[in-house]
């Protein structure tokens, strides 16, 4: 178990050109430096097949605290990959993931791509959500301790976004990894089962809700009658 404390906040310092001073003085907005606060000293309790939810509206401080949060976690010596630095090969899709093509389509299935013809494809002939699917693939493919998305889904239709939402939990909770997304969009609670559930909130409010079930007890083995 570890608990990650997390500060950020910034300068409202501007740069004063007469455009800046002349929007101040309309909104009567003050120019003189303060600090607004995203968060300060938040601990966060985050562990291996945690499914980490943060949604909030735009602008809240989200992908800073995804960001803060990687940042932690790999000073703690975890693997992080994240979704927005996988890098697509020009090759074939199907040439992309698994070690055969048996392990390829399930890998790909699993992130929703299941048409056989976007199996063929290169990824510079996908969609923007046909390729965010198959970074997904690859992020599960990765080797990693922790998954981070941010934006998740948002070039997907809902449908697809909560099924692919759906399967990357329960893949990410069946192989022990944490798997943390960021989103606007919190119509995705019963897909993905978060355990940490955060709301961020404007300034530095922030709502975090854990519901950590308790392993269930192992099955208890029958003894056999002596
Ligand atoms: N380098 C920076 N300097 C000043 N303000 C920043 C900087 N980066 C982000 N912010 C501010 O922090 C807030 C949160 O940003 P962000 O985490 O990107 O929001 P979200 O992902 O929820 O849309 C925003 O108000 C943004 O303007
Ligand atoms: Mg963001």
């Amino acid at each position: 178990m570890t608990i990650y404390s997390l500060s950020r906040s910034f300068k409202t310092s501007v740069e004063r050109t007469p455009r800046v001073l002349e929007v101040a003085e309309s909104f009567g907005l003050g120019l003189s430096d303060k600090e607004f606060t995203l968060y300060d000293e938040l601990e966060l309790d985050i562990r291996a097949s945690d499914v980490v939810y943060i949604t909030g509206q735009s602008g809240s401080g989200k992908s800073m605290l995804l960001k803060d949060l990687a940042a932690e976690m790999r000073k703690d010596g975890l693997k992080v990959v994240d979704l927005n630095e996988v890098e697509l090969k020009d090759k074939p899709v199907i040439e992309l993931v698994g070690k055969n093509v048996t392990e390829a389509t399930e890998i790909l299935s699993r992130a929703g791509i299941s048409d056989a013809w976007i199996f063929l494809r290169k990824p510079s002939e996908l969609s923007d959500g046909q390729r965010y699917r198959l970074k997904l693939a690859l992020v599960m493919e990765a080797d990693a301790d922790v998954w981070i998305a941010d934006e998740f889904g948002a070039v997907l239709d809902r449908v697809t976004a909560k099924s692919v939402a759906y399967n990357m939990a329960k893949v990410a909770r069946r192989q022990g990894k944490t798997f943390m997304v960021a989103t606007t969009h919190d119509d995705m609670t019963e897909e993905l089962a978060p355990s940490v559930f955060i709301e961020k909130l404007f300034n530095d409010r922030i709502e975090v809700l854990c519901e950590r079930y308790e392993e269930e007890d192992p099955p208890q083995m029958l003894m056999a009658a002596e």
